[in-house]
């Protein structure tokens, strides 16, 4: 049993980083070629995690309403988007150069100068002027190496809800207020990726735009920004870790008029894992302008042709698992001096539900038979290799809620031992209830 010492939280992303990569949860992309900055690759477990946050939020916001359409539109789309979206303009962070080191930092983060090696022997720095560096990243499309071909990987999923919105909400037939939601990977050319898969450069973004009357605008951002508060606490994350914060004035994005950032205590800091932003008139207004096609809509009350104001939901599905993973860690001293690490996951989102162990190989056929019943369920793992203990533990890192252990005793009286990860509690489970039994306790928050 735990010990009454208190659980360690994750104080050093090491921990964390090395458990992922041991574990095969997330780990750098390319790693043969020494790693590509900025990018990282989900492994069984990370991308079992991923689905399942992903899926719980497209429940949330999309099936559960009847306000809200799904997309999945392209990730390259028409280079005229981003001049329209003013992400051409605007989208850019000052960055500066050092000198004597070659490496670029962001002006506004000059904390990390700390790792220019012209610091080292003298605290003088020999920066360059700030300079705006445009944060999309390019691409070429066709054969042709002329400027027309120059085509941008989205650096946000939500400007084809907008340049859909017409064809979206026609086929859906829906009519003011509601929403568009999509999914979706978005790229980033970041000067200074960093803190794991904080701030990377391709990433996941799940959005929702929610078109409504300017009257409702006041009403929609609060009804929004409680909605997302509530799906946060729901994923189990310790409520002590979550805050809002509101932007002031000079930090809002070149689109919005207020924003709320949800933010998570993570080891590094307070930091934005969602944004809620009032982005007004501004997207379908330069659409419209830009493309020549009237966006307005008829305002199912008034009867009065208006172009709708967007409250924006954007969430960071790579960021929030990240947050997943740090409020889940801790390390458990236990009796005798032994500890353990624990991923603490609601069960719901763990990748692994239930893992069975035969306590000896000999028991392989009907544990291997429990297995295979659950397998049609769920999500589920199979070891008969090495001790119990240490095959426990390795479920433990793994954020698996749940262990059946087949043992001798078990040919004669139908039975399992269920062992739950995080109080370590034991029972014993008839083999035939061991579906409904689990099912109560994975749907519980679900
Ligand atoms: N459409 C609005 C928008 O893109 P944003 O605040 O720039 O707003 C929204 O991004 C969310 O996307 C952030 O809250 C964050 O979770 C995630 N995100 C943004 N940049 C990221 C990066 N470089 N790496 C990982 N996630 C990022």
């Amino acid at each position: 049993m735990a010990s009454p010492t208190p659980d360690t939280r994750l104080e050093r992303m090491d921990d964390l980083v090395s458990l992922c990569a041991r574990r095969g949860f997330i780990f750098a992309s390319s790693e043969i070629y020494g790693g590509i900055n900025g990018f990282w690759d989900y492994g069984p477990l990370g991308v079992e995690l991923k689905n399942n946050l992903k899926a719980r939020w497209w429940q949330r916001v999309v099936r559960e309403r009847d306000d809200v359409e799904g997309l999945d539109s392209s990730i390259i789309c028409h280079p005229r988007t981003w001049e329209a979206s003013g992400h051409v303009e605007h989208f850019s962070d000052p960055m500066v150069d050092c000198r004597a080191c070659k490496k670029r930092f962001r002006a506004d983060q000059l904390g990390d100068a700390g790792k220019c090696s012209a610091r080292e022997g003298s605290s003088e720095h020999d920066f360059t002027e700030p300079r705006n560096f445009n944060l999309m990243l390019q691409t070429r499309i066709g054969a042709s190496e002329e400027a027309a071909s120059v085509a941008y990987l989205r650096a946000e999923t939500c400007q084809s809800i907008f340049t859909d919105f017409k064809r979206v909400r026609e086929v859906a037939r829906q009519k003011l207020p509601f929403g568009i939601a999509q999914i979706g990977k978005a790229f980033r050319n970041e000067i200074n990726p960093r803190n794991f898969t904080f701030r990377s450069r391709e990433f996941e973004q799940a959005e929702m735009e929610f078109f409504c009357h300017p009257s409702g605008r006041e009403q929609w951002f609060a009804h929004w920004l409680d909605e997302r508060m509530r799906f946060h606490k729901e994923l189990g994350v310790d409520e002590a870790n979550l805050r809002t914060r509101p932007h002031e004035q000079d930090e809002l994005a070149h689109y919005a008029n207020q924003a709320v950032d949800v933010e998570y205590r993570f080891p590094f800091g307070w930091q934005e894992i969602e944004g809620i932003h009032d982005r007004g008139d501004w997207d379908l207004s330069r659409h419209g302008e830009y493309s020549g096609k009237d966006l307005a809509v008829t305002d199912p009350d008034s009867k009065e042709r208006v172009l709708p104001l967007v409250i924006e939901t954007s969430v960071g599905v790579d960021r929030t698992c990240l947050a997943l993973l740090c409020d889940a860690y801790c390390v458990e001293e236990l009796e005798g001096g032994d500890s353990r690490t624990v991923l603490r996951l609601d069960p719901a989102l763990a990748p692994l539900k239930a893992a069975v162990l035969p306590l000896s190989k000999k028991l392989a056929d009907p544990a291997r038979r429990l297995y295979r019943e659950l397998q049609r369920h769920w999500n589920v793992f199979y070891d008969d290799a090495g001790n119990i203990g240490r095959r426990y533990r390795r479920q433990d890192e793994a954020g698996t809620p749940f262990c059946l252990t087949y043992d001798f005793e078990s040919e004669d009286d139908g039975q399992v031992t269920a062992r739950e990860r995080d109080a370590m509690t034991q029972i014993r489970l008839p083999i035939e209830g061991v579906v409904v039994w689990l099912r109560e306790r994975l749907e519980a928050r679900a």
